[in-house]
């Protein structure tokens, strides 16, 4: 009744934004991702009758309210599954930020996901982890794949052709790297939940987001495939672009980006300008994410890491699938 696993972060080329669906989680549209070796969550979670209730610590912190109600919701889909209802004691470390902007919800929906139904001997296809992970938070279900993966939005009313699926896998294309720069370690205002329902009902811009979409997903899976970085950082900078344009024109407006986030941007131009090739892409927060190739990649990190606005940074390759380990957190 005790398991722990541990998923890496992913950080998404295409993005996905705006659900159709808010109970399941489905999405309207397609998104593609890379999983990052580097960000990781690790979770352990116990049944047991010995708990009256289900029990939450993130980094050591006793965690209650809103974010505990979003695990049990997370907890009870499996329990029923499983046919039990014994509460679990739940802990959960991640080695970097939480809900700054880097996919925390992504690896800690993935690791809790693979850690409570193993814990409940439910040995579940890839698939079905996917489908499960996706109803705590969209982005985790890409998390249970390392490499490049896709999540395919289906279409059917009850999500089961709704789940992440790989692109290709993580030694793919190993001199890709992704420098993530963790700028302002605070966390958002407005969490991406909300920030997607906002931007559904208030953007005049979000239909116009929906139908550039399919055509950066082909690019994107062409890139990855072909190994192309201009066409995928290209196309994956745009379409950052594109989605944090839907987030400034809503009502009222959601503005993730911090004043070091906009000189970031311009470094990675500037760098273009003196022919090192890199792409930047932003999620739900500040941080700047960079693409590049393993060529460039200690320059432009040592570049990055010597600017004031920069805390830290994190020199990332694919990673892998999300994973059952030993080593318990209690
Ligand atoms: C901007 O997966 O965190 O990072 O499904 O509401 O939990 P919920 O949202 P979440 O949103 C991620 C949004 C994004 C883009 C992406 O990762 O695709």
């Amino acid at each position: 009744m005790k398991a722990t696993a541990t998923a890496n972060s992913n950080i998404a080329l295409v993005k996905y934004w705006g659900k159709r669906n808010e109970e399941l989680i489905l999405p309207y549209n397609s998104s593609i991702s890379m999983t990052l070796d580097k960000l990781y969550t690790t979770t352990t979670v116990e049944f047991s009758k010995k708990y009256s209730k289900d029990e939450l610590t993130i980094d050591a912190e006793k965690i209650s309210g809103e974010e505990l109600e979003r695990v049990e919701k997370q907890l009870n889909l499996i329990r029923r599954a499983a046919k039990v209802s014994e509460k679990a004691k739940i802990a959960s470390a991640s080695n970097f930020p939480k809900a700054a902007g880097l996919a925390s919800s992504a690896s800690a929906f993935a690791a809790l996901t693979l850690a409570a139904t193993k814990a409940l001997d439910l040995h579940l296809p890839k698939k079905e982890l996917s489908i499960i992970a996706r109803q705590g938070s969209g982005s985790a279900c890409r998390s249970i794949y390392g490499g490049f993966v896709e999540w395919q939005k289906g279409t059917l009313e009850n999500g089961e052709d709704s789940y992440a699926r790989q692109v290709a896998p993580q030694n793919h294309w190993p001199e890709l790297c992704m420098i993530v720069n963790v700028l302002t370690p605070k966390q958002k205002k407005i969490k991406s939940r909300a920030g997607m329902a906002q931007t559904i009902a208030t953007s005049p811009l979000y239909k116009a987001w929906l139908e550039t979409v399919e055509s950066d997903l082909e690019k994107v899976r062409s890139g990855i495939l072909e190994k192309k970085l201009s066409l995928l950082g290209q196309t994956a900078e745009m379409n950052a672009l594109k989605m944090h344009s839907t987030m400034i024109t809503t009502e009222p407006h959601i503005i993730y980006w911090e004043p070091e986030t906009i000189v970031l941007m311009k470094e990675v131009m500037q760098l273009r300008e003196e022919a090192t090739e890199c792409y930047f892409t932003i999620d739900g927060g500040p941080q700047v994410k960079v693409l590049c190739l393993e060529r460039d990649a200690k320059k432009i990190e040592k570049r990055f890491s010597e600017m004031k606005e920069v805390q830290k940074t994190f020199l990332c390759k694919a990673g892998g699938d999300a994973k059952l380990i030993d080593r318990e957190l209690f």
